[in-house]
């Protein structure tokens, strides 16, 4: 059969001319394409030359067709960006010299120091801290998140601890003082095991066994500790001095972590971020932190 004779070969079925092309005994119909298929073909013709002369398109040799519009992704990022720095800049314009009580009544102003400081958390804290702030309690990095504050929880306490820093060599630095009893020979040997075993049991209050070692050990507490760590061990926020008697520890809260520090005190650095990073930054610092869940 030649192509043409194929060609006009009608279908049984349907009525139907076929196409001439057969698989396996399969042939194709040839049905016009529906009408409202043709519509929408033709309309997308006409939208992509509208496209073509609106929209970059083209490849040319010496870059591309530009379009009417002029657009780019560069002017819409740019767009984008300058609006986000406009509402950046009013809310720190707002912020601006306000009190930190006063940032926190403004809800919106809150919001965005809360939002801020997190982000500045996790580029300039987590390392030490903890992307949750859970801190680290090997190295004598601080939870940041519990109520458990060595240099107090409120916010101004929170914001000058970011500010200056603790043992950083800012001039109005927070220092710390723990005396090395063992390495110093202030107290003897067994002298530290008695007032380490007194202090692991601090926490147990009145519930402790009260046994002589425990009351060597309070007796050594009362006369070397307690100007620092308070009579009963609740701690002070003047000297950083952290509170013994609950079960929060940097360094360790057995008794030989706690043999360990007193014959050896550890001293923790916290490094100074006032020349560091912009007040603005600092204080919605104190906000995030403060809102951890332990802020006062
Ligand atoms: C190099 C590690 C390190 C980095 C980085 C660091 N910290 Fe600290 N931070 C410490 C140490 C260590 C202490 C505990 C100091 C001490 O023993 O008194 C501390 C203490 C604190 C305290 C006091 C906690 C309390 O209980 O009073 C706050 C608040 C704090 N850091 C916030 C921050 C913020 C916010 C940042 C980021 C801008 C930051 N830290 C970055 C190591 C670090
Ligand atoms: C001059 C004040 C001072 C005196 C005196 C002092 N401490 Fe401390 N102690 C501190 C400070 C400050 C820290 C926090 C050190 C740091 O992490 O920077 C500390 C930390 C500790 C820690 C670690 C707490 C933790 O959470 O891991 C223990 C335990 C401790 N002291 C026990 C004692 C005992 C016991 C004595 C008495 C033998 C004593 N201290 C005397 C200031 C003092």
């Amino acid at each position: 059969m030649s192509d043409a004779d194929k060609q006009k070969e009608i279908d049984r079925v349907s009525g139907v001319e076929t196409t001439g092309h057969e698989w396996d005994g399969l042939k194709e119909l040839n049905n016009p394409a529906p009408r409202w298929w043709l519509w929408v073909f033709l309309l997308c013709c006409i939208w992509a030359v509208g496209y073509w002369v609106v929209y970059p398109a083209w490849p040319t040799l010496s870059g591309h067709t530009g379009g009417k519009f002029g657009w780019t992704q560069y002017s819409q990022l740019k767009s984008s960006q300058a609006e986000i720095t406009g509402r950046r800049i009013a809310y720190l314009d707002k912020m601006n010299g306000l009190a930190l009580a006063d940032i926190k009544k403004s809800q919106d102003l809150y919001e965005f120091a809360r939002a801020g400081g997190a982000v500045a958390f996790k580029e300039n804290c987590a390392a030490c801290h903890g992307t949750g702030a859970q801190g680290n309690a090997v190295r004598g990095y601080p939870n940041l998140n519990d109520d458990d504050w060595l240099w107090g929880g409120d916010l101004d306490a929170i914001y000058k601890t970011i500010r200056v820093g603790v043992n950083s060599g800012h001039d109005d630095q927070r220092g710390t003082q723990m005396p090395s009893f063992g390495r110093d020979g202030l107290l003897t040997s067994s002298q530290i095991s008695d007032v380490a075993k007194y202090v692991a049991e601090l926490h147990k209050g009145d519930a402790a066994a009260i046994t002589e070692a425990h009351t060597r050990g309070a007796k050594v507490f009362a006369e070397n500790c307690a100007a620092c760590h308070g009579p009963s061990g609740e701690g002070s926020t003047e000297m950083g001095a952290p509170r013994l008697n609950d079960q929060i520890w940097l360094w360790g809260g057995d008794e030989k972590s706690i043999h360990n520090t007193v014959a050896n005190a550890h001293l923790g650095v916290m490094p100074m971020w006032e020349h560091r990073l912009d007040d603005d930054t600092v204080k919605m610092l104190a906000i995030y932190v403060h809102s951890l869940g332990g802020g006062k």
